[in-house]
């Protein structure tokens, strides 16, 4: 997708160097960055320089590739592949594409593993942008309907950033809008602001309005009123990890839209590509959801009448705050899982329908 007219992903390699655009300064600065260690990969996962589940699934494959060039041996990459997994916990993608790595990987003493690394780690890349494009041709048909039903703009609410920031291209949640978009159907979206890191207004109202897409940032506590007034006619989030019976794990916060959306009869759908199903566990309890770091809700940050990033404390010294990142929404307030391969009912069935 674009940034300032030109078309960017959000990973790429040069000259064994791997290059990514570091989230963490977005909107204000574009800034981007080099991962030359598997130390500078897990770094940029944790500090979210890149996020979203899909990318940090790519992140941690090249991440591989790097402890690679760093030393080729064999009990190096086994503990760079703990490292690179325990790096957040709550994408499934980290693990699956740590674990797709090192099947190939495991046992290979020529030098020829580098090569194979960065087959398989562009594979990935690669199989995720065609996944993330046809999540959009499958989505379209949901907002055509609406807009052929309304005659008027459709309104989308989303979530979090689901968009291309999160994977390497078109996004999730977003590719069915910018599938809209494109073929001429009028689409504005509501975006969630998406405290504490404020994916929502720093980076998909950032992507959408470089792809020319009207936007909306509202509060995380708005989207009730708007559902209540007639203003959605669906919402669309991402998932960091999609359960077999449908549950779907997703930015903190999801699960009250999800409510919300049930409450007004407001379509919900998830976007997924198939890499963010975790078919091994069964109970949601089982997932572990990510406690972050508490300063992350005491302080905010900025630009200053200079444009200097700044971060400030909004809360009292000696309060305390909790942080968590993700939330269950269960399978029956979502009304479809939207996949590479098709739309799907949130459950067991619907899934291996399409997947087994
Ligand atoms: O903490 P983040 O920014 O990594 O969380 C991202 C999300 O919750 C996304 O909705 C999810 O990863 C899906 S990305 C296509």
């Amino acid at each position: 997708m674009q940034i300032n007219g030109k078309v960017y992903r959000t990973i790429w390699v040069e000259n064994n160097i791997v290059k990514i655009i570091d989230q963490t300064k977005l909107p204000h600065q574009f800034i981007i960055k080099d991962l030359k260690t598997v130390k500078d990969s897990i770094n940029a996962i944790k500090t979210m320089e890149v996020r979203g589940a899909p990318l940090i699934g790519a992140t941690a494959a090249y991440g591989l590739v790097l402890s690679i060039i760093e030393k080729n041996d064999q009990s190096f990459l086994k503990r760079s592949s703990e490292d690179l997994i325990a790096s957040r916990p709550t994408a499934i993608n980290l693990k699956w594409a740590i674990d797709r790595m090192m099947k190939k990987l495991s046992g290979i003493n020529s030098n020829e593993i580098l090569k194979i690394a960065l087959e398989e780690a562009k594979k990935i890349v690669e199989e995720d942008v065609k996944f993330c494009k046809n999540i959009g041709v499958n989505g379209l048909r949901i907002i055509e309907g609406i807009a052929n039903k309304k005659k008027d703009t459709v309104n989308i609410l989303t979530h979090c950033n689901a968009g291309w920031l999160a994977t390497i291209d078109w996004g999730t949640a977003t590719s069915p809008i910018y599938h809209a978009h494109q073929k001429g159907i009028k689409v504005h979206v509501w975006v969630d602001e998406t405290r504490p890191r404020n994916q929502g207004a720093n980076l998909t109202s950032y992507e959408l309005n470089e792809e020319g897409i009207p936007n909306t940032i509202i509060t995380d506590n708005t989207g009730g009123i708007l559902m209540q007034r007639g203003q959605v006619d669906m919402c669309i989030v991402g998932t960091d990890r999609t359960l077999s019976n449908g549950d779907v794990c997703n930015k903190i916060g999801t699960y009250l839209k999800a409510l919300s959306a049930k409450d007004n009869n407001v379509p919900f759908y998830v976007a997924l590509p198939s890499s963010t199903i975790d078919w091994s566990i069964k109970d949601h309890k089982q997932i572990p959801i990510e406690e972050r770091n508490s300063e992350e809700l005491s302080h905010v940050e900025g630009v200053d009448e200079n444009n200097k990033i700044k971060k400030v404390r909004i809360y009292p010294q000696k309060s305390k705050s909790l942080n968590l990142a993700f939330d269950v929404t269960p399978a029956k307030l979502v009304t479809g899982l939207i996949t590479e391969k098709g739309i799907c009912e949130a459950s067991e069935k619907g899934l291996k329908g399409l997947f087994k």
